[in-house]
């Protein structure tokens, strides 16, 4: 089988691609202009030291670049993307191509052209949910929307219900959620799905959306500092400067490992069983934003001073965790790392690399206090 992997240089792409060179794959073309923004300047592709593995560097939404890779696949796994939540609020003609257009341009061409694709796997996103599932205790279960700037601005920051704007309760986000994006990212993340989800099974092609949690590991980005809060808190950490920590440090997420996102996304490639399936790909526990802070400073021996700033970003969300039984069902999906052990491995490789001190993370906050997006 020849699987054509987009973005297949980006942090889970690199792992991927490792699990499938040791799986019954025989083929693997990656294709990555590797933007700036994710490696760095002059970045240099990463070798697998595997001859079954080729690189071609240009970017999906163009025509000539992605035609000929994917009339000559077996199999596709899509990761390319633009990631960024907060950015997304304002770099939306870019989030728009890179994720909706160019989708649909990869679509076009399978639509209109012979292929031999059977399998296209999709990377979706727990963004799509927005807020997810919760609870009111009058209400049973309910889809809070996005929080109200007049209730953050006092300190308020728990999620109301729709109905009696009381607090509710955090349950675990099931597939069958109710979809309302709070992002422009999580929105092109829906499109992607959908269209993917829609289009395949009309042109012969089995398709796989993977709903992905926060994943985090070694090999995740340290430039890029409009995601992954554990790049930009080591970051900080290692550089010596104090964390603000937004909110009141409560907010939470379902912190997934990268070799378990890995395994099941290779899984999902290579087990008949995810056809036509949408999965949720998480670690099904939920971890609060001031116990990540708290372990990677104690990890890192930092002697940064942690403090909750009440501040607070339009569009994110308050909490998330996955309901991750049916990923269990379709691909025997059981995550091998918990949070102690799959930070531990993140920090090891952290202190292996080069300690990141520009003002980077702080410019991208500039950025969004300055469109009104940050308070
Ligand atoms: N990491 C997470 O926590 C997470 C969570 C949910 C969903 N996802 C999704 O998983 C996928 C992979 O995420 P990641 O964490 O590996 O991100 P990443 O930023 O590390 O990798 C994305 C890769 O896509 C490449 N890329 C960007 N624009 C491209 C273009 N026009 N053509 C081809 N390649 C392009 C980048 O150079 C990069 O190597 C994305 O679709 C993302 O939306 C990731
Ligand atoms: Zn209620």
């Amino acid at each position: 089988m020849k699987v054509l992997i987009t973005g297949g240089m980006g942090f889970i792409g690199r792992a991927v691609t490792k699990k499938l060179i040791e799986s019954s794959v025989n083929s693997i073309t990656i294709v990555d202009p590797l933007t700036e923004k994710i490696h760095g300047p002059d970045a240099k592709p990463f070798d697998f030291m595997n001859p079954m593995v080729n690189f071609i560097k240009g970017d999906i939404s163009d025509r000539a670049v992605i035609e000929p890779l994917l009339l000559s696949a077996d199999a596709v796994i899509h990761l390319a993307a633009e990631t960024g939540t907060g950015q997304s609020m304002y770099e939306i003609e870019l989030y728009n191509k890179v994720n909706i257009t160019a989708t649909s341009l990869m679509l076009d061409i399978l639509s209109n052209n012979k292929h031999k694709i059977k399998k296209f796997l999709v990377a979706s996103s727990r963004a799509i949910y927005g807020e997810g599932k919760y609870t009111c205790n009058q209400h049973g279960a309910v889809y809070p929307n996005a929080r109200l700037d007049k209730d953050m601005s006092k300190g308020d920051f728990e999620v109301k219900c729709p109905f009696c704007a009381t607090n509710c309760n955090v349950e675990a986000t099931t597939e069958d959620s109710l979809i309302h994006p709070s992002s422009f990212y999580g929105i092109t993340k829906h499109f992607q799905e959908s269209i993917v989800m829609t289009m395949c099974p009309n042109i012969g092609i089995a398709p796989v959306a993977l709903r992905y949690q926060n994943v985090y590991g070694p090999g995740q980005s340290l430039n890029n500092p409009y995601t992954g809060i554990l790049s930009i808190f080591s970051n900080l950490l290692r550089a010596g400067k104090n964390i603000e920590i937004f909110e009141d440090g409560q907010e939470s997420r379902d912190f997934v490992f990268i070799e378990d996102v890995a395994d099941a996304t290779a899984a999902s490639l290579l087990n008949e069983k995810a056809n036509n399936q949408i999965l949720n790909i998480g670690s099904g526990v939920s971890t609060s934003v001031i116990d990540v802070a708290n372990t990677l400073k104690m990890l890192y021996g930092s002697s940064s001073k942690l403090s909750v700033n009440g501040k607070y970003r339009i569009g994110d969300i308050r909490h998330n965790f996955a309901d991750i039984s049916r990923a269990k069902e379709a691909i025997g999906f059981t995550p091998r790392y918990d949070f102690k052990n799959g930070i531990k491995c993140f920090t090891d490789w952290v202190n292996t690399q080069e300690v990141k001190s520009d003002d980077s993370y702080k410019r991208s906050l500039e950025e969004m206090k300055q469109k009104n997006l940050y308070k």
